[in-house]
Protein backbone atom coordinates (compact mmCIF):
# COMPACT_ATOMS: atom_id res chain seq x y z
CA UNK A 1 0.00 0.00 0.00
CA UNK A 2 1.37 3.67 -0.64
CA UNK A 3 2.01 5.88 2.06
CA UNK A 4 -0.63 8.65 3.01
CA UNK A 5 -0.08 12.06 0.75
CA UNK A 6 0.22 14.89 3.07
CA UNK A 7 -0.44 18.86 2.66
CA UNK A 8 3.49 19.89 3.64
CA UNK A 9 2.81 24.01 3.40
CA UNK A 10 0.49 25.98 2.93
CA UNK A 11 1.68 29.30 1.59
CA UNK A 12 -0.58 32.69 1.11
CA UNK A 13 0.84 34.00 -1.67
CA UNK A 14 -0.44 37.56 -3.19
CA UNK A 15 -0.76 38.16 -7.02
CA UNK A 16 -0.48 41.86 -7.72
CA UNK A 17 0.92 42.10 -11.59
CA UNK A 18 3.37 44.30 -10.32
CA UNK A 19 5.32 42.13 -8.45
CA UNK A 20 6.22 40.07 -11.91
CA UNK A 21 6.70 43.20 -13.63
CA UNK A 22 9.31 44.01 -11.55
CA UNK A 23 11.29 41.26 -11.48
CA UNK A 24 11.22 41.40 -14.83
CA UNK A 25 11.37 37.51 -16.27
CA UNK A 26 11.67 36.61 -19.91
CA UNK A 27 7.96 35.40 -19.63
CA UNK A 28 6.78 38.87 -19.31
CA UNK A 29 6.72 41.68 -22.20
CA UNK A 30 6.62 44.79 -19.95
CA UNK A 31 9.85 46.43 -18.55
CA UNK A 32 11.00 48.31 -15.33
CA UNK A 33 13.39 49.59 -13.01
CA UNK A 34 12.20 47.28 -9.91
CA UNK A 35 9.79 48.15 -7.56
CA UNK A 36 8.33 46.88 -4.09
CA UNK A 37 11.62 45.02 -2.67
CA UNK A 38 10.50 43.75 0.36
CA UNK A 39 7.70 41.69 -1.24
CA UNK A 40 9.88 40.49 -3.79
CA UNK A 41 12.53 39.37 -1.47
CA UNK A 42 9.94 37.79 1.04
CA UNK A 43 8.44 35.63 -2.04
CA UNK A 44 12.18 34.71 -3.20
CA UNK A 45 12.85 33.58 0.78
CA UNK A 46 9.65 31.49 0.76
CA UNK A 47 10.59 30.37 -2.81
CA UNK A 48 13.77 29.14 -1.27
CA UNK A 49 12.42 27.29 1.39
CA UNK A 50 9.81 25.52 -1.15
CA UNK A 51 13.12 24.28 -2.90
CA UNK A 52 14.23 22.40 0.23
CA UNK A 53 10.80 20.69 0.34
CA UNK A 54 10.33 16.91 -1.44
CA UNK A 55 6.62 17.59 -3.08
CA UNK A 56 4.78 17.03 -5.98
CA UNK A 57 2.06 19.80 -7.06
CA UNK A 58 1.01 23.07 -6.12
CA UNK A 59 -2.95 23.53 -5.70
CA UNK A 60 -3.85 26.83 -5.70
CA UNK A 61 -6.94 28.52 -5.63
CA UNK A 62 -7.81 32.00 -6.81
CA UNK A 63 -10.39 34.55 -6.61
CA UNK A 64 -9.87 35.59 -10.15
CA UNK A 65 -11.46 32.21 -11.83
CA UNK A 66 -14.82 33.15 -10.73
CA UNK A 67 -17.24 30.52 -11.61
CA UNK A 68 -21.01 31.00 -10.69
CA UNK A 69 -21.92 27.30 -11.03
CA UNK A 70 -20.21 24.81 -8.86
CA UNK A 71 -16.30 24.48 -8.65
CA UNK A 72 -14.07 24.24 -11.09
CA UNK A 73 -10.67 22.92 -11.98
CA UNK A 74 -8.20 22.54 -14.18
CA UNK A 75 -8.47 19.38 -16.15
CA UNK A 76 -6.47 19.07 -18.80
CA UNK A 77 -2.14 18.31 -18.65
CA UNK A 78 -0.98 21.28 -20.20
CA UNK A 79 -2.10 25.05 -20.84
CA UNK A 80 -0.33 27.39 -22.71
CA UNK A 81 -1.22 30.94 -23.46
CA UNK A 82 -0.26 34.62 -22.79
CA UNK A 83 -2.24 36.21 -19.84
CA UNK A 84 -2.75 39.82 -19.98
CA UNK A 85 -4.02 41.50 -16.96
CA UNK A 86 -7.24 43.40 -17.48
CA UNK A 87 -6.53 46.57 -15.84
CA UNK A 88 -2.76 46.62 -15.80
CA UNK A 89 -1.77 45.49 -19.74
CA UNK A 90 0.80 47.46 -19.81
CA UNK A 91 2.56 45.91 -16.40
CA UNK A 92 1.61 42.18 -17.34
CA UNK A 93 1.42 40.70 -21.16
CA UNK A 94 2.87 36.72 -19.39
CA UNK A 95 3.65 33.92 -21.58
CA UNK A 96 2.98 30.76 -19.98
CA UNK A 97 3.25 27.16 -20.54
CA UNK A 98 2.36 25.04 -17.56
CA UNK A 99 1.66 21.57 -16.49
CA UNK A 100 -1.26 20.48 -14.24
CA UNK A 101 -1.58 17.13 -12.28
CA UNK A 102 -4.79 16.31 -13.84
CA UNK A 103 -4.82 13.04 -11.40
CA UNK A 104 -4.66 14.79 -8.41
CA UNK A 105 -7.40 17.48 -9.88
CA UNK A 106 -9.69 14.55 -10.94
CA UNK A 107 -9.32 13.00 -7.07
CA UNK A 108 -10.02 16.55 -5.54
CA UNK A 109 -13.09 17.04 -7.70
CA UNK A 110 -14.66 13.55 -6.58
CA UNK A 111 -13.59 13.85 -3.19
CA UNK A 112 -15.41 17.71 -3.41
CA UNK A 113 -18.59 16.05 -5.35
CA UNK A 114 -19.09 13.35 -2.83
CA UNK A 115 -19.52 16.25 0.23
CA UNK A 116 -22.27 17.87 -1.98
CA UNK A 117 -20.20 20.24 -3.88
CA UNK A 118 -20.94 21.19 -7.37
CA UNK A 119 -18.20 20.15 -9.19
CA UNK A 120 -16.54 20.69 -13.18
CA UNK A 121 -13.24 19.74 -14.95
CA UNK A 122 -11.93 22.39 -17.57
CA UNK A 123 -10.76 20.63 -20.37
CA UNK A 124 -10.96 23.59 -23.30
CA UNK A 125 -7.65 23.60 -24.33
CA UNK A 126 -8.40 27.42 -25.75
CA UNK A 127 -9.09 28.48 -21.47
CA UNK A 128 -6.99 31.28 -20.09
CA UNK A 129 -5.61 30.63 -16.85
CA UNK A 130 -6.30 33.51 -14.75
CA UNK A 131 -3.04 36.24 -13.81
CA UNK A 132 -3.76 35.11 -9.91
CA UNK A 133 -2.59 31.69 -10.77
CA UNK A 134 0.17 32.73 -12.74
CA UNK A 135 1.87 35.35 -10.44
CA UNK A 136 1.97 33.69 -7.36
CA UNK A 137 3.07 30.20 -9.07
CA UNK A 138 5.54 32.31 -10.94
CA UNK A 139 6.86 33.95 -7.65
CA UNK A 140 7.02 30.93 -5.52
CA UNK A 141 8.36 28.66 -8.32
CA UNK A 142 9.91 31.09 -11.09
CA UNK A 143 11.34 27.72 -12.38
CA UNK A 144 7.74 26.04 -13.04
CA UNK A 145 9.22 22.94 -12.51
CA UNK A 146 5.89 21.30 -10.68
CA UNK A 147 2.80 20.48 -12.04
CA UNK A 148 0.33 22.47 -10.66
CA UNK A 149 -4.27 22.30 -10.28
CA UNK A 150 -5.83 25.45 -10.23
CA UNK A 151 -9.26 25.67 -8.45
CA UNK A 152 -11.96 28.41 -9.11
CA UNK A 153 -13.42 30.70 -6.44
CA UNK A 154 -17.23 30.10 -6.33
CA UNK A 155 -19.08 33.16 -5.83
CA UNK A 156 -21.25 32.39 -2.62
CA UNK A 157 -20.37 35.49 -0.94
CA UNK A 158 -22.11 37.59 -3.65
CA UNK A 159 -24.27 35.19 -4.46
CA UNK A 160 -25.39 34.08 -1.07
CA UNK A 161 -23.36 35.55 2.11
CA UNK A 162 -19.50 35.55 3.67
CA UNK A 163 -21.14 32.83 6.20
CA UNK A 164 -22.04 30.27 3.47
CA UNK A 165 -18.91 31.07 1.44
CA UNK A 166 -16.89 30.14 4.96
CA UNK A 167 -19.27 26.88 5.28
CA UNK A 168 -18.95 26.05 1.49
CA UNK A 169 -14.77 26.35 1.20
CA UNK A 170 -14.59 24.72 4.51
CA UNK A 171 -16.40 21.86 3.25
CA UNK A 172 -14.04 21.99 0.22
CA UNK A 173 -10.80 22.20 1.82
CA UNK A 174 -12.09 19.32 4.02
CA UNK A 175 -12.76 17.64 0.80
CA UNK A 176 -9.46 18.35 -0.67
CA UNK A 177 -7.26 17.52 2.19
CA UNK A 178 -8.71 14.01 2.00
CA UNK A 179 -8.33 13.51 -1.92
CA UNK A 180 -4.56 14.48 -1.25
CA UNK A 181 -4.60 11.86 1.70
CA UNK A 182 -5.72 9.32 -0.63
CA UNK A 183 -3.32 10.32 -3.68
CA UNK A 184 -0.77 9.27 -1.96
CA UNK A 185 1.01 12.67 -2.47
CA UNK A 186 2.92 15.67 -0.88
CA UNK A 187 1.29 18.66 -2.01
CA UNK A 188 2.21 22.69 -1.36
CA UNK A 189 -0.97 24.53 -1.06
CA UNK A 190 -1.25 28.41 -2.40
CA UNK A 191 -3.83 30.89 -1.48
CA UNK A 192 -3.45 33.62 -3.90
CA UNK A 193 -4.76 36.71 -2.59
CA UNK A 194 -3.87 40.35 -0.74
CA UNK A 195 -5.17 40.94 2.48
CA UNK A 196 -6.73 44.87 2.41
CA UNK A 197 -7.81 45.65 -1.08
CA UNK A 198 -8.72 49.28 -1.21
CA UNK A 199 -6.70 50.73 -3.79
CA UNK A 200 -5.95 54.06 -5.32
CA UNK A 201 -7.60 54.55 -9.10
CA UNK A 202 -4.88 56.67 -11.10
CA UNK A 203 -1.57 55.06 -11.62
CA UNK A 204 1.76 56.63 -11.14
CA UNK A 205 3.20 58.13 -14.39
CA UNK A 206 6.26 55.46 -13.71
CA UNK A 207 4.57 52.64 -12.30
CA UNK A 208 7.59 51.14 -10.05
CA UNK A 209 7.92 55.14 -8.28
CA UNK A 210 8.52 53.97 -4.86
CA UNK A 211 7.77 57.49 -3.31
CA UNK A 212 4.32 57.47 -4.39
CA UNK A 213 3.73 53.66 -3.16
CA UNK A 214 1.51 53.34 0.38
CA UNK A 215 -1.27 51.76 2.07
CA UNK A 216 -4.44 53.43 1.02
CA UNK A 217 -5.25 54.44 4.78
CA UNK A 218 -4.45 54.07 8.25
CA UNK A 219 -7.85 51.86 9.41
CA UNK A 220 -6.37 49.51 6.35
CA UNK A 221 -3.28 49.10 7.71
CA UNK A 222 -4.81 48.36 11.15
CA UNK A 223 -7.13 45.77 9.94
CA UNK A 224 -3.99 44.11 8.29
CA UNK A 225 -1.86 44.23 11.23
CA UNK A 226 -4.69 42.71 13.24
CA UNK A 227 -5.25 39.66 10.60
CA UNK A 228 -1.23 39.45 10.85
CA UNK A 229 -0.97 39.41 14.59
CA UNK A 230 -3.27 36.35 15.18
CA UNK A 231 -1.54 34.38 12.16
CA UNK A 232 1.60 34.99 14.35
CA UNK A 233 -0.34 33.80 17.47
CA UNK A 234 -1.39 30.59 15.15
CA UNK A 235 -5.22 31.73 16.00
CA UNK A 236 -5.86 30.62 12.19
CA UNK A 237 -9.84 29.97 13.39
CA UNK A 238 -10.02 33.54 15.07
CA UNK A 239 -8.75 34.61 11.40
CA UNK A 240 -11.80 32.77 9.61
CA UNK A 241 -14.33 33.94 12.59
CA UNK A 242 -13.43 37.65 11.83
CA UNK A 243 -13.52 37.26 8.21
CA UNK A 244 -16.72 38.39 6.81
CA UNK A 245 -15.96 42.04 8.80
CA UNK A 246 -12.33 41.78 7.71
CA UNK A 247 -13.50 41.57 4.26
CA UNK A 248 -16.22 44.05 4.51
CA UNK A 249 -13.93 46.96 6.11
CA UNK A 250 -10.98 45.91 3.70
CA UNK A 251 -13.18 45.02 0.15
CA UNK A 252 -10.37 42.26 0.54
CA UNK A 253 -9.97 39.54 -1.44
CA UNK A 254 -10.65 36.74 1.16
CA UNK A 255 -14.01 37.15 0.02
CA UNK A 256 -13.27 34.81 -2.95
CA UNK A 257 -12.74 32.20 0.02
CA UNK A 258 -8.47 30.99 -0.52
CA UNK A 259 -7.83 31.23 2.80
CA UNK A 260 -10.94 29.79 4.52
CA UNK A 261 -10.11 26.84 2.16
CA UNK A 262 -6.48 26.64 2.59
CA UNK A 263 -6.93 26.52 6.43
CA UNK A 264 -10.30 24.06 6.53
CA UNK A 265 -7.42 21.89 4.58
CA UNK A 266 -4.76 22.44 7.18
CA UNK A 267 -6.90 21.57 10.17
CA UNK A 268 -6.72 25.28 11.03
CA UNK A 269 -3.56 24.92 12.42
CA UNK A 270 -2.75 26.40 15.88
CA UNK A 271 1.13 26.75 15.08
CA UNK A 272 2.91 30.47 14.10
CA UNK A 273 2.49 31.26 10.32
CA UNK A 274 5.85 31.89 9.12
CA UNK A 275 6.18 35.69 8.06
CA UNK A 276 7.78 36.62 4.85
CA UNK A 277 6.99 40.31 4.33
CA UNK A 278 4.16 43.28 4.08
CA UNK A 279 4.33 46.19 1.52
CA UNK A 280 1.41 48.13 -0.42
CA UNK A 281 0.84 47.85 -3.84
CA UNK A 282 -1.13 50.54 -5.60
CA UNK A 283 -2.16 51.36 -1.91
CA UNK A 284 -3.62 47.44 -1.16
CA UNK A 285 -2.09 45.44 1.74
CA UNK A 286 -0.11 42.00 0.91
CA UNK A 287 1.08 39.88 2.89
CA UNK A 288 3.51 36.64 1.95
CA UNK A 289 2.99 34.02 4.76
CA UNK A 290 3.39 30.13 5.59
CA UNK A 291 2.00 27.97 7.58
CA UNK A 292 4.50 24.80 7.83
CA UNK A 293 3.05 21.48 9.94
CA UNK A 294 6.44 19.89 10.43
CA UNK A 295 7.43 21.51 13.76
CA UNK A 296 11.24 20.66 12.90
CA UNK A 297 11.40 23.14 9.62
CA UNK A 298 8.80 25.60 10.87
CA UNK A 299 10.51 29.32 10.90
CA UNK A 300 10.60 32.47 12.74
CA UNK A 301 10.95 34.36 9.63
CA UNK A 302 10.31 37.79 10.27
FE1 LIG B 1 -6.49 40.18 -7.33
Amino acid sequence: MMSKGEIVLGCLAPHPPHLVYADNPPQNEAYSEGGWETLRWGYARLARKLKNIDYDAIVIFTPHWQTYIGTHFLGLPEFKSKSVDPIFPNLFRFNYDLKVDVDLAEKMREAADEAGIITKMMTNPDFRVDYGTITSCHLLNPDWDKPIVTISSNRNTHYYSPEVMIEQAGALGRACAKAIEESGKRVVLVSSHSLSHRHFVTEAPLPEDMSLEHIYNHSQYVWDMKIIDLMRQGKSREVIDIMPEFTEQTIAETEGGGLIWMMAAMGHPDYSAEIYGYQSVIGTGNLIASWDPNDETREYVL
